[in-house]
């Protein structure tokens, strides 16, 4: 997959929806205000079967030169609840990997709520338009709230001018993008009507485990190929002596 893909998803249930509540602040936010909460765990798909990791460990780290907002700060957040593994294992990524090459990946799963008030906008991007340094992104709109603003933009580039994609996701909404070769972006948040709101989302990044599984893919179609040429050639050549010792 090389661009995007937008795509619905029909099973998002209120369970769901109201465990964003019990999510706790993101203590790396350098706010006063805490416009952002998050929860995170990691898993991995290998020969089509997912698992989640059971190392105790569950922090988060970007580089400098990728996060110029949290890079090099190893960041640690508390694991996802039951339900939400329950979720992403059973109706989310059986979704999800039908649009993604059938390699092994390195998973992390981000359930997030950004925030805002009268006073204090959301910033679900604090870092700008950015790449994370995955193979490929999901973003999963779940559920928002007297939201305005939030405009999800995919850029061929981090120059303004190459906008590819303009969406406030509505809930349902899926976007997955390749994270090598697009850029991308959410515009802050403010409330519609004066109070407060949210705007949850998913996040899931893949990386792909083994390179050289993309070479091996490729070798392997390169051979069907071959196969295939030699056995049409060979078929040909037997239909033309076949004419020509014994006619049509
Ligand atoms: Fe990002």
């Amino acid at each position: 997959m090389q661009g995007y893909n937008l795509f619905q998803l029909e099973k998002i249930g209120s369970i769901l929806k109201k465990s964003f509540i019990t999510l706790p602040d993101d203590q790396y936010i350098k706010d006063e205000k805490k416009f952002r909460k998050r929860r995170y765990s990691t898993g991995f798909i290998k020969n089509k079967q997912f698992l989640w990791s059971t190392t105790k460990e569950n922090s988060f780290e970007q580089s400098e030169t990728i996060n110029k907002y949290a890079g090099n700060v190893k960041r640690d957040y508390e694991p996802l609840t039951k339900v939400v593994m329950s979720f992403i294992k059973k109706d989310f990524l059986p979704k999800v990997l039908v649009y993604l090459p059938p390699y092994d990946y390195e998973i992390g799963v981000h359930q997030i709520r950004v925030i805002a008030d009268n006073q204090n906008m959301g910033i679900p991007a604090p870092e700008g338009i950015h790449q994370d340094g995955f193979d490929y992104i999901s973003i999963l709109s779940v559920n928002s709230q007297n939201l305005a603003g939030g405009v999800s933009v995919l850029l061929s580039s981090p120059d303004h001018k190459d906008v590819v994609f303009e969406q406030v996701l509505q809930p349902n909404n899926c976007l997955l993008l390749n994270d090598r070769s697009l850029f991308h972006y959410v515009s802050p948040i403010v409330p519609k009507l004066p109070g407060n709101c949210f705007r949850d989302m998913i996040i899931t990044t893949f990386s792909i485990i083994d390179q050289n599984k993309q070479k091996h893919y490729n070798l392997q179609f390169d051979k069907i190929s071959y196969k295939t040429v030699l056995l049409t050639l060979t078929r040909r050549s037997m239909r033309i002596l076949r004419t020509a010792l014994f006619g049509s």
